[in-house]
């Protein structure tokens, strides 16, 4: 009996995004891809098999229209920082809370059963306004009547990731870096291993109702992440741990910067350690990749990416 199902994915078309639908479509799922903007992505993301969609996330009837057909929706949306200048909660409140809600009112509509939602490891502790708003959508998809799965990653790697990748470019620039929350803990899952548990969650009846918290194998502190992608660029350069009251206003100052490649919110995050408890990866029968298996492949591949565009900036 085949297993294919028809999946509408929200976010598909971002790092994870990329990766899933790649997995997906290896299944032979009918993949429609929903998106704020199809010419943005439509060059990277059009393939045999997977459909992609403009559509607005926060016009329910939009939404529907678009989810009509599908079995299975997927919730990949997220973001790291409120778009505007300053520390405001308006853009986390409306990309995770909003939008889910929005989302659940559309799967009800359209006669979607199945909601596949990813979240982050600690969501709904501390501070900050991310893990706040992510607890929210968490909170509503539990409540809502469709069978549901959450996924609560650590911070996830691979080619094109904002861990490694970020600071690989920071690192080509900068001698030194200091940085706040030095010493936050993480345990990175590969997004190889973070799609095939998606994978394997839409074959698993078993799934529904469970959260399962992503993380790899490794445990390693923000300098300790900064200090291996150097080591492993074979460059030299000096981590300078800040103490918390100039991390703070660090990101302080970060929080006006337009892009804000740090914010006080970041900050905020970084005080909850983003390490697990129950391993949801050993739970769905997969094996989690040690970083040193992938990290030098991620990083000759960012390498080249930035000499292409060196070699361009240069011609143009
Ligand atoms: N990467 C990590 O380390 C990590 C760790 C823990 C959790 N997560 C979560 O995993 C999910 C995927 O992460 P990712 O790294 O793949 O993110 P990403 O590359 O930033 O992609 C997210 C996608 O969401 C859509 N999007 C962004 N802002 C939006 C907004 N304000 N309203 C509606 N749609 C918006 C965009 O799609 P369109 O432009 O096509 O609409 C974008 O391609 C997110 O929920 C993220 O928070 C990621």
């Amino acid at each position: 009996m085949s297993t294919a199902r028809a999946i509408g994915i929200l976010g598909g078309t971002g790092f994870v995004g990329r990766a899933l639908v790649e997995r997906l479509r290896a299944d032979g799922h009918a993949l429609t891809v929903i998106s704020r903007n199809r010419g943005k992505h439509a060059q990277r993301l059009l393939a045999p098999g997977v459909d992609l969609v403009e559509c607005d996330p926060y016009d329910v009837a939009a939404l529907a229209r678009a989810l009509r057909g599908c079995e299975v929706a997927i919730n990949l949306v997220g973001i790291l920082n409120d778009p505007g200048l300053g520390d405001s909660a308006r853009g986390f409140e409306r990309a995770h809370t909003t939008l889910t809600s929005t989302l659940l009112a559309a799967c009800e509509r359209a006669g979607v059963g199945r909601l596949l939602q990813m979240s982050a490891l600690n969501a709904g502790r501390g501070h900050s306004h991310y893990l706040r708003t992510r607890g929210r959508a968490e909170e509503l998809v539990k409540a809502a009547k469709i069978e549901w799965t959450i996924f609560q990653p650590s911070v996830i790697f691979g080619a094109d990731d904002g861990l490694f990748c970020r600071f690989a470019a920071l690192l080509r620039l900068a001698p030194l870096l200091p940085l706040a929350r030095a010493s936050a803990k993480f345990e990175p899952v590969y997004v190889g291993d973070v799609v095939e548990a998606f994978a394997r969650t839409l074959r698993d009846p078993a799934t529904v109702r469970q959260t399962y918290e992503l993380y790899g194998p490794d445990v390693l502190t923000l300098a300790q992440v900064v200090r291996l992608t150097a080591r492993a660029q074979g460059r030299h350069r000096l981590v300078l741990p800040l103490p918390d009251a100039l991390g703070r206003m660090q990101a302080f100052a970060m929080d006006f910067v337009p892009g804000k490649p740090f914010s006080s919110d970041n900050y905020r995050s970084l005080l909850i350690d983003a390490v697990g408890g129950i391993d949801g990866l050993h739970r769905l029968g997969i094996e989690p990749t040690p970083i040193a298996a992938k990290l030098g492949d991620i990083l000759g591949h960012a390498e080249q990416r930035q000499n292409r565009l060196d070699r361009y900036r240069a011609r143009n």
